[in-house]
Protein backbone atom coordinates (compact mmCIF):
# COMPACT_ATOMS: atom_id res chain seq x y z
CA UNK A 1 0.00 0.00 0.00
CA UNK A 2 1.13 3.55 -0.76
CA UNK A 3 2.27 5.79 2.18
CA UNK A 4 0.79 9.17 1.94
CA UNK A 5 0.74 12.37 3.38
CA UNK A 6 -2.75 14.53 3.05
CA UNK A 7 -2.31 18.06 2.36
CA UNK A 8 -5.75 19.87 3.75
CA UNK A 9 -5.38 22.92 1.54
CA UNK A 10 -7.29 26.03 3.03
CA UNK A 11 -7.09 27.81 -0.32
CA UNK A 12 -3.20 29.49 -0.02
CA UNK A 13 -1.25 30.11 -2.72
CA UNK A 14 1.47 28.37 -1.42
CA UNK A 15 -0.37 24.49 -0.67
CA UNK A 16 0.59 23.09 -3.96
CA UNK A 17 4.71 24.33 -2.99
CA UNK A 18 3.97 22.16 0.25
CA UNK A 19 2.74 19.51 -1.88
CA UNK A 20 6.54 19.62 -4.35
CA UNK A 21 8.61 20.07 -1.00
CA UNK A 22 7.13 16.97 0.71
CA UNK A 23 7.39 15.29 -2.26
CA UNK A 24 11.02 16.06 -3.21
CA UNK A 25 11.79 14.51 -0.02
CA UNK A 26 10.47 11.10 -1.66
CA UNK A 27 7.22 11.16 -0.08
CA UNK A 28 4.16 10.73 -1.56
CA UNK A 29 0.95 13.24 -1.03
CA UNK A 30 -1.95 14.20 -2.34
CA UNK A 31 -3.96 17.83 -2.24
CA UNK A 32 -7.45 17.56 -0.43
CA UNK A 33 -10.06 20.43 0.09
CA UNK A 34 -10.50 20.87 3.73
CA UNK A 35 -14.20 20.26 3.37
CA UNK A 36 -13.62 17.04 1.59
CA UNK A 37 -11.05 15.58 3.54
CA UNK A 38 -10.77 12.13 2.46
CA UNK A 39 -10.93 8.52 4.97
CA UNK A 40 -7.96 8.59 6.89
CA UNK A 41 -6.97 4.73 6.41
CA UNK A 42 -3.78 3.24 7.26
CA UNK A 43 -2.35 4.50 4.16
CA UNK A 44 -1.93 7.78 5.63
CA UNK A 45 0.80 8.34 7.93
CA UNK A 46 0.38 11.81 8.96
CA UNK A 47 -1.68 15.69 8.02
CA UNK A 48 -0.34 18.67 7.00
CA UNK A 49 -3.32 21.91 7.41
CA UNK A 50 -1.92 24.39 4.65
CA UNK A 51 -2.45 28.60 5.43
CA UNK A 52 -5.42 30.77 3.58
CA UNK A 53 -6.29 34.20 2.84
CA UNK A 54 -8.77 34.10 5.23
CA UNK A 55 -8.32 35.15 9.34
CA UNK A 56 -9.52 32.72 11.51
CA UNK A 57 -11.43 35.55 13.24
CA UNK A 58 -14.11 35.46 10.27
CA UNK A 59 -17.21 34.50 10.03
CA UNK A 60 -16.75 32.56 6.76
CA UNK A 61 -13.16 30.95 8.22
CA UNK A 62 -13.11 28.01 7.19
CA UNK A 63 -13.99 25.33 10.12
CA UNK A 64 -12.52 21.86 9.06
CA UNK A 65 -13.75 18.76 11.63
CA UNK A 66 -10.50 16.98 12.44
CA UNK A 67 -12.26 14.61 15.01
CA UNK A 68 -10.69 11.70 13.18
CA UNK A 69 -7.01 12.96 12.71
CA UNK A 70 -6.05 15.50 15.80
CA UNK A 71 -4.18 13.49 18.27
CA UNK A 72 -5.17 10.31 16.53
CA UNK A 73 -2.11 10.81 13.79
CA UNK A 74 1.02 13.00 13.17
CA UNK A 75 -0.80 16.81 12.16
CA UNK A 76 1.11 19.99 11.43
CA UNK A 77 -0.80 23.28 11.07
CA UNK A 78 1.06 25.62 8.55
CA UNK A 79 -0.04 29.75 8.70
CA UNK A 80 -3.75 29.52 9.15
CA UNK A 81 -3.74 25.83 9.86
CA UNK A 82 -1.19 26.88 13.30
CA UNK A 83 -3.83 29.39 13.88
CA UNK A 84 -6.73 27.11 13.37
CA UNK A 85 -5.78 24.36 16.02
CA UNK A 86 -5.08 27.46 18.61
CA UNK A 87 -7.85 30.11 18.34
CA UNK A 88 -10.67 26.53 18.34
CA UNK A 89 -9.01 24.66 20.91
CA UNK A 90 -8.94 27.65 23.62
CA UNK A 91 -6.05 29.73 22.20
CA UNK A 92 -6.28 33.50 21.21
CA UNK A 93 -5.80 35.11 17.98
CA UNK A 94 -5.00 38.78 16.98
CA UNK A 95 -4.50 40.80 14.40
CA UNK A 96 -0.77 41.32 14.26
CA UNK A 97 0.37 44.81 15.45
CA UNK A 98 3.00 45.22 12.64
CA UNK A 99 2.90 43.71 9.57
CA UNK A 100 4.73 40.29 9.35
CA UNK A 101 5.76 39.18 5.57
CA UNK A 102 9.18 38.16 4.81
CA UNK A 103 12.09 37.59 5.65
CA UNK A 104 12.52 36.45 9.76
CA UNK A 105 15.19 35.04 11.92
CA UNK A 106 14.63 32.45 14.98
CA UNK A 107 15.67 33.30 17.98
CA UNK A 108 15.03 30.35 19.69
CA UNK A 109 14.53 26.81 18.65
CA UNK A 110 14.15 24.10 20.86
CA UNK A 111 15.87 21.64 19.27
CA UNK A 112 14.87 18.80 21.34
CA UNK A 113 11.54 18.90 19.55
CA UNK A 114 11.21 16.36 16.86
CA UNK A 115 10.30 19.38 14.70
CA UNK A 116 13.04 21.73 15.27
CA UNK A 117 15.86 18.47 15.42
CA UNK A 118 19.02 19.89 13.53
CA UNK A 119 17.40 23.36 12.86
CA UNK A 120 20.41 26.06 13.44
CA UNK A 121 19.92 29.12 15.81
CA UNK A 122 19.30 32.02 13.69
CA UNK A 123 17.65 30.22 10.72
CA UNK A 124 15.78 32.32 8.75
CA UNK A 125 12.37 31.73 8.12
CA UNK A 126 9.39 33.17 5.50
CA UNK A 127 6.27 34.80 7.35
CA UNK A 128 3.54 35.94 5.77
CA UNK A 129 0.41 36.55 8.02
CA UNK A 130 -2.13 39.11 9.43
CA UNK A 131 -2.61 37.65 12.36
CA UNK A 132 -0.87 36.51 15.51
CA UNK A 133 -1.47 33.83 18.07
CA UNK A 134 -1.28 35.78 20.96
CA UNK A 135 -2.09 33.16 23.38
CA UNK A 136 -2.06 29.10 23.18
CA UNK A 137 -3.98 26.45 24.81
CA UNK A 138 -2.78 24.63 27.75
CA UNK A 139 -0.34 21.99 27.29
CA UNK A 140 0.91 23.85 23.72
CA UNK A 141 4.74 24.85 24.07
CA UNK A 142 6.50 27.00 22.31
CA UNK A 143 9.07 25.34 20.23
CA UNK A 144 10.23 28.60 18.08
CA UNK A 145 10.26 32.22 18.39
CA UNK A 146 11.29 35.29 16.46
CA UNK A 147 11.84 38.79 17.61
CA UNK A 148 8.03 39.67 17.02
CA UNK A 149 6.41 36.41 16.64
CA UNK A 150 6.57 34.50 20.07
CA UNK A 151 5.10 31.66 19.11
CA UNK A 152 6.57 30.78 15.56
CA UNK A 153 6.41 26.84 16.18
CA UNK A 154 4.92 24.77 19.33
CA UNK A 155 3.87 21.55 19.70
CA UNK A 156 1.00 20.26 21.93
CA UNK A 157 1.89 18.03 24.56
CA UNK A 158 0.86 14.26 24.40
CA UNK A 159 0.14 14.71 20.83
CA UNK A 160 2.25 14.78 17.60
CA UNK A 161 0.41 17.80 17.10
CA UNK A 162 2.61 20.59 15.79
CA UNK A 163 1.55 24.41 14.89
CA UNK A 164 3.99 26.83 13.10
CA UNK A 165 3.27 30.22 11.76
CA UNK A 166 6.36 30.43 9.04
CA UNK A 167 5.91 28.70 5.59
CA UNK A 168 8.56 26.18 5.25
CA UNK A 169 7.41 25.02 2.31
CA UNK A 170 8.82 28.64 1.01
CA UNK A 171 12.42 29.06 -0.85
CA UNK A 172 12.84 31.42 1.85
CA UNK A 173 12.98 29.24 4.86
CA UNK A 174 16.34 28.13 4.47
CA UNK A 175 16.03 24.88 7.03
CA UNK A 176 12.33 24.64 5.48
CA UNK A 177 13.03 21.47 3.77
CA UNK A 178 14.39 19.81 7.22
CA UNK A 179 11.48 20.77 9.17
CA UNK A 180 9.22 19.03 6.74
CA UNK A 181 11.56 16.11 6.54
CA UNK A 182 11.73 15.79 10.63
CA UNK A 183 7.81 16.12 10.12
CA UNK A 184 7.45 13.41 7.38
CA UNK A 185 9.93 11.14 7.83
CA UNK A 186 10.78 10.98 11.38
CA UNK A 187 7.58 11.86 13.31
CA UNK A 188 5.03 10.58 10.74
CA UNK A 189 7.68 7.30 9.72
CA UNK A 190 7.23 7.82 6.10
CA UNK A 191 9.85 5.83 4.50
CA UNK A 192 10.88 7.97 1.94
CA UNK A 193 10.70 5.66 -1.23
CA UNK A 194 8.62 7.77 -3.46
CA UNK A 195 11.33 8.08 -6.25
CA UNK A 196 10.74 8.50 -10.09
CA UNK A 197 11.84 4.64 -10.93
CA UNK A 198 9.25 3.80 -7.78
CA UNK A 199 6.94 5.63 -9.76
CA UNK A 200 7.47 4.04 -13.12
CA UNK A 201 7.80 0.68 -11.78
CA UNK A 202 4.65 0.96 -9.95
CA UNK A 203 2.54 3.04 -12.84
CA UNK A 204 3.99 0.40 -15.26
CA UNK A 205 2.89 -2.60 -13.27
CA UNK A 206 -0.78 -0.91 -12.34
CA UNK A 207 -1.35 0.07 -16.21
CA UNK A 208 -0.74 -3.65 -16.88
CA UNK A 209 -2.98 -5.00 -14.44
CA UNK A 210 -5.50 -2.45 -15.72
CA UNK A 211 -5.06 -2.38 -19.46
CA UNK A 212 -4.37 -5.88 -19.77
CA UNK A 213 -4.59 -6.80 -23.67
CA UNK A 214 -6.65 -3.63 -24.17
CA UNK A 215 -5.66 -1.39 -26.98
CA UNK A 216 -4.88 2.53 -26.39
CA UNK A 217 -4.93 5.38 -28.26
CA UNK A 218 -2.54 8.31 -27.41
CA UNK A 219 -2.18 12.20 -29.05
CA UNK A 220 0.87 13.06 -29.07
CA UNK A 221 1.94 16.48 -29.32
CA UNK A 222 5.58 16.56 -29.05
CA UNK A 223 5.08 18.10 -25.81
CA UNK A 224 6.38 16.64 -22.25
CA UNK A 225 3.59 15.46 -20.76
CA UNK A 226 2.55 13.58 -23.68
CA UNK A 227 5.85 12.27 -24.68
CA UNK A 228 6.27 10.57 -20.93
CA UNK A 229 3.07 9.27 -21.06
CA UNK A 230 3.67 7.45 -24.26
CA UNK A 231 6.81 6.16 -22.76
CA UNK A 232 5.60 5.24 -20.06
CA UNK A 233 2.08 3.70 -21.60
CA UNK A 234 4.49 1.55 -23.74
CA UNK A 235 6.82 -0.13 -21.27
CA UNK A 236 3.55 -1.14 -19.79
CA UNK A 237 1.82 -2.61 -23.48
CA UNK A 238 3.91 -1.95 -26.05
CA UNK A 239 2.46 -2.27 -29.72
CA UNK A 240 -0.92 -2.14 -28.09
CA UNK A 241 -0.36 1.64 -27.61
CA UNK A 242 -0.76 3.52 -30.75
CA UNK A 243 0.51 6.87 -30.75
CA UNK A 244 -1.35 9.84 -32.94
CA UNK A 245 0.42 12.55 -34.04
CA UNK A 246 -1.13 15.51 -36.17
CA UNK A 247 0.53 18.12 -37.81
CA UNK A 248 -1.45 21.27 -38.09
CA UNK A 249 0.48 22.57 -40.09
CA UNK A 250 1.07 25.71 -37.25
CA UNK A 251 3.98 23.97 -35.83
CA UNK A 252 7.58 25.36 -35.67
CA UNK A 253 10.09 24.76 -38.81
CA UNK A 254 10.10 21.07 -39.39
CA UNK A 255 9.10 20.36 -35.89
CA UNK A 256 6.71 17.47 -37.11
CA UNK A 257 9.60 15.39 -38.96
CA UNK A 258 12.25 16.01 -36.14
CA UNK A 259 9.61 14.96 -32.97
CA UNK A 260 8.27 11.90 -35.27
CA UNK A 261 11.75 10.91 -35.80
CA UNK A 262 12.66 11.24 -32.34
CA UNK A 263 9.08 9.10 -31.16
CA UNK A 264 9.97 6.39 -34.04
CA UNK A 265 13.59 6.02 -32.52
CA UNK A 266 12.41 5.32 -29.06
CA UNK A 267 10.07 2.10 -30.50
CA UNK A 268 7.12 4.30 -30.26
CA UNK A 269 4.15 2.92 -32.51
CA UNK A 270 3.24 6.11 -34.03
CA UNK A 271 1.20 7.58 -36.78
CA UNK A 272 1.67 10.93 -38.02
CA UNK A 273 -1.26 12.40 -39.60
CA UNK A 274 -0.76 15.03 -42.40
CA UNK A 275 -3.39 17.58 -41.49
CA UNK A 276 -2.15 20.84 -42.80
CA UNK A 277 -4.33 21.85 -45.07
CA UNK A 278 -8.08 21.14 -42.98
CA UNK A 279 -6.33 23.19 -40.47
CA UNK A 280 -5.34 25.73 -42.86
CA UNK A 281 -8.65 25.50 -44.96
CA UNK A 282 -11.30 26.25 -42.26
CA UNK A 283 -8.94 29.46 -40.28
CA UNK A 284 -9.10 30.95 -43.79
CA UNK A 285 -10.27 35.08 -43.11
CA UNK A 286 -10.67 34.25 -39.34
CA UNK A 287 -9.05 37.16 -37.16
CA UNK A 288 -10.54 36.28 -34.13
CA UNK A 289 -8.09 34.74 -31.42
CA UNK A 290 -10.94 32.70 -29.47
CA UNK A 291 -12.74 31.52 -32.86
CA UNK A 292 -9.17 30.70 -33.92
CA UNK A 293 -8.75 28.85 -31.29
CA UNK A 294 -12.38 26.56 -31.11
CA UNK A 295 -11.39 26.50 -34.89
CA UNK A 296 -8.30 24.19 -34.65
CA UNK A 297 -9.88 22.46 -31.35
CA UNK A 298 -12.50 21.36 -33.47
CA UNK A 299 -10.48 20.10 -36.49
CA UNK A 300 -8.19 18.33 -34.11
CA UNK A 301 -10.31 16.12 -32.71
CA UNK A 302 -12.47 15.43 -36.20
CA UNK A 303 -9.00 14.22 -37.37
CA UNK A 304 -7.99 12.17 -34.22
CA UNK A 305 -10.93 10.45 -33.91
CA UNK A 306 -10.94 9.36 -37.69
CA UNK A 307 -7.70 8.20 -37.07
CA UNK A 308 -8.46 6.49 -33.57
CA UNK A 309 -11.60 4.62 -35.55
CA UNK A 310 -8.67 2.72 -38.30
CA UNK A 311 -7.68 1.10 -34.99
CA UNK A 312 -10.00 -2.10 -34.61
CA UNK A 313 -11.00 -2.76 -31.07
CA UNK A 314 -9.79 0.33 -29.54
CA UNK A 315 -10.71 0.85 -26.17
CA UNK A 316 -8.76 3.42 -23.88
CA UNK A 317 -7.95 6.89 -24.72
CA UNK A 318 -4.75 8.08 -22.99
CA UNK A 319 -4.09 11.37 -21.81
CA UNK A 320 -1.25 13.14 -20.58
CA UNK A 321 -3.27 15.06 -17.96
CA UNK A 322 -1.31 16.13 -14.82
CA UNK A 323 -1.90 16.73 -11.31
CA UNK A 324 -2.21 20.10 -11.19
CA UNK A 325 -5.21 19.54 -13.47
CA UNK A 326 -7.00 17.46 -11.03
CA UNK A 327 -6.62 18.89 -8.04
CA UNK A 328 -9.83 20.13 -6.86
CA UNK A 329 -9.22 23.93 -5.69
CA UNK A 330 -10.39 25.57 -2.98
CA UNK A 331 -12.08 28.59 -4.27
CA UNK A 332 -11.60 31.78 -2.14
CA UNK A 333 -12.43 34.49 -4.21
CA UNK A 334 -15.06 33.06 -5.85
CA UNK A 335 -14.40 31.02 -9.80
CA UNK A 336 -11.53 32.63 -11.88
CA UNK A 337 -12.60 34.46 -14.97
CA UNK A 338 -11.94 32.40 -17.97
CA UNK A 339 -9.31 34.77 -19.40
CA UNK A 340 -8.50 32.72 -22.72
CA UNK A 341 -10.47 29.85 -23.69
CA UNK A 342 -7.46 27.46 -22.92
CA UNK A 343 -5.66 24.71 -23.07
CA UNK A 344 -7.00 21.22 -23.73
CA UNK A 345 -6.98 21.41 -27.39
CA UNK A 346 -7.43 17.88 -27.09
CA UNK A 347 -9.75 17.92 -25.38
CA UNK A 348 -11.60 14.39 -26.83
CA UNK A 349 -15.52 13.85 -26.59
CA UNK A 350 -17.19 11.34 -24.81
CA UNK A 351 -18.91 10.25 -27.89
CA UNK A 352 -15.49 8.53 -28.66
CA UNK A 353 -16.78 5.90 -26.49
CA UNK A 354 -13.61 4.98 -24.77
CA UNK A 355 -12.58 4.53 -21.18
CA UNK A 356 -9.87 7.09 -19.87
CA UNK A 357 -6.41 6.58 -18.92
CA UNK A 358 -4.33 9.39 -17.62
CA UNK A 359 -0.72 8.06 -16.25
CA UNK A 360 0.34 11.05 -15.34
CA UNK A 361 -2.61 12.48 -12.91
CA UNK A 362 -0.40 12.37 -9.50
CA UNK A 363 2.48 14.04 -11.02
CA UNK A 364 3.34 18.09 -10.91
CA UNK A 365 5.17 18.92 -14.09
CA UNK A 366 8.76 18.85 -12.87
CA UNK A 367 8.38 15.45 -11.91
CA UNK A 368 6.94 14.57 -15.15
CA UNK A 369 10.31 15.71 -16.15
CA UNK A 370 12.14 13.85 -13.90
CA UNK A 371 10.17 10.52 -14.56
CA UNK A 372 10.89 10.95 -18.16
CA UNK A 373 14.57 11.03 -17.06
CA UNK A 374 14.45 8.31 -14.98
CA UNK A 375 12.93 6.23 -18.47
CA UNK A 376 15.60 7.85 -20.47
CA UNK A 377 14.37 10.32 -22.86
CA UNK A 378 16.34 12.31 -24.21
CA UNK A 379 16.71 15.72 -22.31
CA UNK A 380 16.10 17.50 -26.03
CA UNK A 381 12.63 16.26 -25.52
CA UNK A 382 12.55 16.67 -21.89
CA UNK A 383 13.68 20.46 -21.90
CA UNK A 384 11.63 21.76 -24.64
CA UNK A 385 9.91 25.29 -24.21
CA UNK A 386 6.50 24.85 -23.85
CA UNK A 387 4.79 25.23 -26.93
CA UNK A 388 0.88 26.20 -27.00
CA UNK A 389 -1.81 23.97 -28.88
CA UNK A 390 -2.68 26.35 -31.54
CA UNK A 391 0.39 27.10 -32.16
CA UNK A 392 1.56 29.82 -34.41
CA UNK A 393 -1.83 30.55 -34.98
CA UNK A 394 -2.11 32.72 -32.25
CA UNK A 395 1.25 34.35 -32.84
CA UNK A 396 0.06 35.59 -36.26
CA UNK A 397 -1.99 38.35 -35.49
CA UNK A 398 -5.04 38.93 -37.62
CA UNK A 399 -5.70 36.35 -39.97
CA UNK A 400 -3.42 33.05 -41.05
CA UNK A 401 -2.23 32.52 -44.68
CA UNK A 402 0.46 29.55 -45.28
CA UNK A 403 2.35 32.40 -46.48
CA UNK A 404 2.56 34.12 -43.13
CA UNK A 405 3.51 31.01 -41.65
CA UNK A 406 5.72 30.11 -43.18
CA UNK A 407 7.82 33.37 -42.92
CA UNK A 408 6.96 33.29 -38.87
CA UNK A 409 8.87 29.65 -38.90
CA UNK A 410 12.05 30.96 -40.33
CA UNK A 411 11.90 34.03 -38.09
CA UNK A 412 10.77 31.80 -35.20
CA UNK A 413 13.48 29.32 -36.81
CA UNK A 414 16.31 32.17 -36.58
CA UNK A 415 15.40 33.03 -33.01
CA UNK A 416 14.81 29.89 -31.12
CA UNK A 417 18.17 28.38 -32.56
CA UNK A 418 20.40 31.92 -31.39
CA UNK A 419 18.94 30.66 -28.11
CA UNK A 420 20.59 27.45 -28.26
CA UNK A 421 23.77 28.34 -30.12
CA UNK A 422 24.41 30.80 -26.92
CA UNK A 423 23.79 28.77 -24.32
CA UNK A 424 20.36 30.87 -23.23
CA UNK A 425 17.90 28.45 -24.19
CA UNK A 426 17.58 26.85 -20.51
CA UNK A 427 17.59 30.22 -19.04
CA UNK A 428 14.23 30.82 -20.71
CA UNK A 429 11.38 29.60 -19.85
CA UNK A 430 9.31 29.77 -23.15
CA UNK A 431 10.39 32.20 -26.26
CA UNK A 432 8.54 32.89 -29.40
CA UNK A 433 7.93 35.30 -32.73
CA UNK A 434 4.80 37.40 -32.68
CA UNK A 435 4.04 38.24 -36.80
CA UNK A 436 2.30 41.84 -36.17
CA UNK A 437 -0.19 42.89 -38.79
CA UNK A 438 1.39 46.32 -38.91
CA UNK A 439 4.00 47.44 -42.52
CA UNK A 440 6.29 49.76 -41.34
CA UNK A 441 8.49 51.75 -43.40
CA UNK A 442 12.40 50.61 -43.80
CA UNK A 443 15.14 51.34 -46.19
CA UNK A 444 17.52 48.43 -48.15
CA UNK A 445 20.06 49.96 -50.33
CA UNK A 446 18.16 52.97 -51.78
CA UNK A 447 15.11 51.51 -51.86
CA UNK A 448 12.18 52.32 -49.23
CA UNK A 449 10.50 49.44 -48.04
CA UNK A 450 6.98 48.89 -46.35
CA UNK A 451 7.33 45.80 -45.00
CA UNK A 452 5.90 43.74 -41.48
CA UNK A 453 7.09 43.68 -38.18
CA UNK A 454 8.05 41.07 -35.94
CA UNK A 455 8.24 40.75 -32.10
CA UNK A 456 10.91 38.60 -30.07
CA UNK A 457 9.09 37.31 -26.79
CA UNK A 458 11.35 35.79 -24.12
CA UNK A 459 9.68 34.60 -20.74
CA UNK A 460 10.67 33.36 -17.22
CA UNK A 461 8.06 31.81 -15.51
CA UNK A 462 7.58 28.44 -13.49
CA UNK A 463 4.40 27.76 -14.53
CA UNK A 464 3.29 30.10 -17.04
CA UNK A 465 0.67 31.91 -14.75
CA UNK A 466 2.65 34.86 -13.64
CA UNK A 467 6.20 35.57 -16.02
CA UNK A 468 8.63 38.34 -16.55
CA UNK A 469 10.37 38.93 -19.97
CA UNK A 470 13.94 38.00 -19.67
CA UNK A 471 16.61 40.35 -19.90
CA UNK A 472 18.21 38.87 -23.02
CA UNK A 473 22.07 40.33 -23.96
CA UNK A 474 21.35 43.68 -26.45
CA UNK A 475 24.52 41.77 -28.28
CA UNK A 476 22.47 38.84 -28.99
CA UNK A 477 19.35 40.85 -29.82
CA UNK A 478 21.39 42.85 -32.15
CA UNK A 479 22.46 39.72 -33.88
CA UNK A 480 19.77 37.81 -34.07
CA UNK A 481 17.48 41.27 -35.48
CA UNK A 482 20.35 41.21 -38.01
CA UNK A 483 20.13 37.74 -39.14
CA UNK A 484 15.97 38.34 -39.64
CA UNK A 485 16.05 41.38 -41.25
CA UNK A 486 18.98 40.03 -43.38
CA UNK A 487 17.50 36.58 -44.31
CA UNK A 488 13.40 36.83 -43.84
CA UNK A 489 12.44 38.14 -46.57
CA UNK A 490 9.30 40.25 -46.04
CA UNK A 491 10.33 41.35 -42.13
CA UNK A 492 11.80 45.02 -42.19
CA UNK A 493 11.83 45.40 -38.33
CA UNK A 494 12.19 43.72 -35.45
CA UNK A 495 11.14 44.65 -31.83
CA UNK A 496 11.31 43.05 -28.56
CA UNK A 497 8.08 42.53 -26.09
CA UNK A 498 9.23 44.11 -22.54
CA UNK A 499 5.77 43.19 -20.88
CA UNK A 500 5.26 41.35 -17.90
CA UNK A 501 2.31 38.90 -16.71
CA UNK A 502 0.38 40.06 -15.61
CA UNK A 503 -1.01 42.51 -17.10
CA UNK A 504 0.43 41.43 -20.04
CA UNK A 505 -0.12 38.00 -21.35
CA UNK A 506 2.50 35.20 -22.94
CA UNK A 507 0.65 34.82 -26.12
CA UNK A 508 -0.37 38.15 -27.80
CA UNK A 509 -3.42 36.78 -29.04
P1 LIG B 1 -0.85 33.37 -21.73
O1 LIG B 1 -0.78 33.94 -23.10
O2 LIG B 1 -2.25 33.17 -21.24
O3 LIG B 1 -0.19 31.94 -21.80
O4 LIG B 1 -0.03 34.16 -20.75
C1 LIG B 1 0.18 31.14 -20.71
C2 LIG B 1 0.72 29.83 -21.23
O5 LIG B 1 -0.32 29.12 -21.91
C3 LIG B 1 0.04 28.89 -23.26
N1 LIG B 1 -1.19 29.07 -24.05
C4 LIG B 1 -1.90 28.05 -24.56
N2 LIG B 1 -1.68 26.72 -24.53
N3 LIG B 1 -3.66 26.39 -25.78
C5 LIG B 1 -2.56 25.90 -25.17
O6 LIG B 1 -2.36 24.67 -25.19
C6 LIG B 1 -3.95 27.71 -25.86
O7 LIG B 1 -4.95 28.13 -26.44
C7 LIG B 1 -3.00 28.58 -25.21
N4 LIG B 1 -2.94 29.95 -25.07
C8 LIG B 1 -1.81 30.20 -24.35
C9 LIG B 1 1.10 29.92 -23.58
O8 LIG B 1 1.94 29.49 -24.65
C10 LIG B 1 1.83 29.99 -22.26
O9 LIG B 1 2.72 28.91 -22.10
Amino acid sequence: MQEKIIILDFGSQYTQLIARRVREINVYCEIHPFNKCPEMDESVKGVILSGSPHSVRDAEAPKPDLSAIKGKMPLLGVCYGAQYLSQFFGGEVQPSKTREYGRANLEFVDTTSELMKGVSQHSQVWMSHGDTIVSLPEGYNIVASTKDVKVAAYKIENEQTYGMQFHPEVYHSTEGTLILQNFVADICGCTQDWTPDSFVDTTVADLKAKLGNDKVVLGLSGGVDSTVAGVLLHKAIGKNLTCIFVDNGLLRKDEFEAVLDSYQHMGLNVIGVDAKKAFLDELAGVSDPETKRKIIGRVFIETFDIEAHKIQDVKWLAQGTIYPDVIESVSVNGPSATIKSHHNVGGLPEEMNLKVVEPLNLLFKDEVRRVGRAMGIADSLLGRHPFPGPGLAIRILGDITAEKVTLLQEVDHIFIQGLKDNNLYDQVWQAGVMLLPVQSVGVMGDERTYEKVVALRAVASTDGMTADWVHLPYDFLAKVSNDIINKVKGVNRVVYDISSKPPATIEWE
